[in-house]
């Protein structure tokens, strides 16, 4: 398999989205070559329609974005490691599936889904696979932005892994939780290896909390109490 890993996260080997994938890719028991979006020089789209107009899918910026264009035109399976930032994609690696535009076609048909698209990627035979992790608790509703920009980006040959309650994953004492998630994401690779799909037993644990939502919230709020106890002059109202 030619693998692809685009890691969205500007926590580079701190990111916990980057933990989960390279868990993932363990247990689809494959090697895959990470791009990591920070550090690279992706400009953002200008809109020119060169790409559909012109040069028959060939983006004219000179920056990064192109040779990771051509690793995606490459690759068979790629897999987009983002972190949830503002229910949505972090805005450097938004800027690179921005620019994937190139691999679409500017006329337009109503899919099968009842909705209307352009043609291009999406009618491949690439798979995707997201794999995103959010601080906040909960998991149902949360994603909901990304993983519709995600499917309706790339296609039906998506797959998704959300995982909420991500500050579990910076402490130790809730090391056995966050292990049988791991444990999930393990067997979800090898069951993708496999297959092509994760089962519903195990997409059902991945989409389960790791703890109740209320508990999550209380031992957040008291971890930070803490933190911000060295800070201070702390304005009283900080809100918009
Ligand atoms: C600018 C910003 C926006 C964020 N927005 C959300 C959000 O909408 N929902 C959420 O659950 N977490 C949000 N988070 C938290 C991150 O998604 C979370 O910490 C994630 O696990 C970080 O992953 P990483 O370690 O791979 O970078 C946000 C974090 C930042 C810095």
């Amino acid at each position: 398999m030619n693998i692809l890993i685009i890691d969205g996260s500007p926590n580079r080997k701190k990111s916990i989205t980057l933990m989960l994938t390279k868990t993932f890719l363990a247990g689809m028991n494959e090697t895959a070559e990470i791009v990591n979006t920070i550090d690279l020089n992706i400009n953002p789209c200008r809109a020119c329609y060169a790409c559909w107009v012109k040069t028959n899918g060939e983006c004219v910026q000179k920056d990064d974005a192109i040779e990771i264009l051509n690793k995606i035109k490459a690759a068979d399976t790629i897999i987009w490691s983002i972190p949830l930032y503002s229910y949505s994609v972090p805005s450097h690696c938004k800027a690179l599936m921005d620019r994937t535009l190139c691999f679409n076609q500017p006329e337009m048909y109503i899919g099968e889904d009842g909705r209307s698209h352009h043609y291009g990627y999406e009618n491949g035979s690439k798979k995707t696979v997201l794999i995103s992790s959010g601080g906040l608790p909960d998991v149902i509703g949360n994603f909901d932005g990304l993983v519709f920009q995600i499917k309706h980006m790339f296609g039906k040959n998506t797959t998704t892994i959300c995982c909420a309650e991500a500050a579990l994953f910076l402490q130790s004492e809730t090391k056995s939780m966050t292990s049988k998630y791991l444990d999930a994401i393990r067997n979800a690779g090898s069951e993708y290896r496999m297959t092509g799909i994760i089962s519903a037993d195990t997409q059902a644990v991945l989409d389960a909390p790791m703890i109740p939502r209320d508990l999550y919230i209380k031992n957040t709020n008291i971890a930070f109490a803490q933190i911000k106890k060295r800070i201070k002059n702390i304005p009283k109202n900080r809100h918009l």
